[in-house]
């Protein structure tokens, strides 16, 4: 057994132990901007692949008091590497540190490297490691004096899923857009449209939770070249996936004023292979007709974070409550960082969530 970690955005950490749970994975707790679950290597793959929320997944080595750069370096140099990392493996350090004594980033990096080498070194009797093979990505936490010690399993990020090579300006994190599309409870039975879709993550994500379809099929992760994880988990979990995607038809419309963004969001649909799922329209948002009669509206209108902008976001946002905002048989789900868009939109939500997109806290304004 090991023990995972996911770091997830912050707001995001009940979305996502709700997925780990549904997955039937053990020892799922939620904490401040991540989750730990308990399992074995089938666990690291199936959590890899099938995430949607969470950022990745970092195999915990080891966790100790690192108040001093000595007893960071001996902290490492007892950690058991050579189970997990080859004599050719690749061992890159990052991290980060947080109310500590140690505050230096750098030189935290140095030290753990220098461990790690010092370790492995000895396990494989070698003076020099040639760092030629497959990468295994160290990574630490340090919080309050306490270390952690964590191996990546994911490589990029899960949120990178592979269709969306092509984007706007201020795109959604995909992570981010299946966690709006779970809290507006979209499960594919509903109508769902994207008045503001930019490059289509959210109608692509709603696409994908409505067939059921594991958003890392496409792409590969860093645990599937490591020797102590069997190959076999990786195929077992993507034919699990695989197995339990369903076939429907779907009422997922996706609009935009620009139409270079409509033609970006149907190519990064055609790539997600969820193209035959979403119609794409050429709208501006304030006097389109709904597509259908009822359904969910999430959308992620500008924000304009620089002043002249955010009037103008305003502006968008008094003319969309006059229009969307009157639509009674739509439930909506706003995402915006105006601290006052209840007021612009001229409804009160009936709940709010913090929730943060990257760096930028926003709120999930909620009407039903
Ligand atoms: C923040 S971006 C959406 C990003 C999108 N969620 C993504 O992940 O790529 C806002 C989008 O709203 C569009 N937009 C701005 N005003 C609009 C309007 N009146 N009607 C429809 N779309 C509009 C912009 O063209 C832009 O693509």
């Amino acid at each position: 057994m090991y023990a995972f970690v996911v770091p997830c955005l912050f707001g995001l950490e009940g979305p996502c132990a709700d997925e780990l749970r549904r997955m039937g994975l053990e020892d799922v707790r939620a904490e401040n901007g991540r989750v730990r679950f308990s399992g074995d290597g089938a666990c690291c793959a199936k959590a890899n692949l099938r995430l949607r929320t969470g950022e990745r997944v970092l195999l915990s080595l080891g966790s100790f008091e690192a108040a001093t750069f000595d007893a960071l370096f001996e902290g490492v140099r007892a950690l058991p590497l050579e189970d997990y990392i080859p004599k050719g493996g690749q061992f890159p350090v990052k991290g980060y540190c947080l109310d500590s004594a140690l505050h230096s980033v750098p030189d935290c990096q140095r030290i753990i490297k220098k461990a790690a080498a010092t370790r492995l070194g000895g396990a494989y009797r070698a003076e020099w490691l040639p760092e030629d093979g497959a990468m295994y990505q160290l990574q630490f936490s340090l919080v309050r004096d306490r270390a952690e010690i964590y191996l990546d399993t994911s490589g990029a990020p899960l949120y990178k899923r592979g269709y969306r090579p092509g984007h706007v300006a201020a795109p959604l994190r995909e992570t981010l857009a299946a966690a709006m599309v779970g809290l507006a409870r979209y499960r594919g039975r509903d109508a769902l449209w994207d008045p503001f879709c930019g490059s289509g993550t959210i109608p692509i994500e709603a696409a994908l939770i409505a067939r059921n379809r594991a958003p890392g099929l496409n792409r590969t992760f860093a645990a599937q070249k490591w020797g102590f994880i069997p190959r076999a988990a990786w195929s077992d979990a993507a034919e699990e996936a695989r197995s339990l995607e369903y076939r429907g038809e779907y009422h997922i419309f996706a609009s935009d004023i620009d139409p270079r963004a409509v033609s970006l969001s149907r190519e990064n649909a055609r790539r997600a292979g969820v193209a035959g799922d979403i119609t794409f329209a050429l709208a501006d948002a304030c006097t389109a007709p709904a597509p259908w009669e009822r359904g969910v509206i999430v959308c992620n209108p500008p924000y304009g974070e620089r002043m002249g902008e955010r009037q103008e976001a305003q502006a968008l946002y008094r003319d969309m409550g006059r229009t969307l905002g009157a639509m009674a048989d739509w439930k909506q789900y706003v995402i915006s960082s105006e601290p006052d868009f209840e007021r612009y939109y001229g409804r009160k939500a009936a709940k709010r969530r913090k929730l943060y997109n990257g760096m930028i806290q926003c709120w999930l304004n909620m009407y039903w």
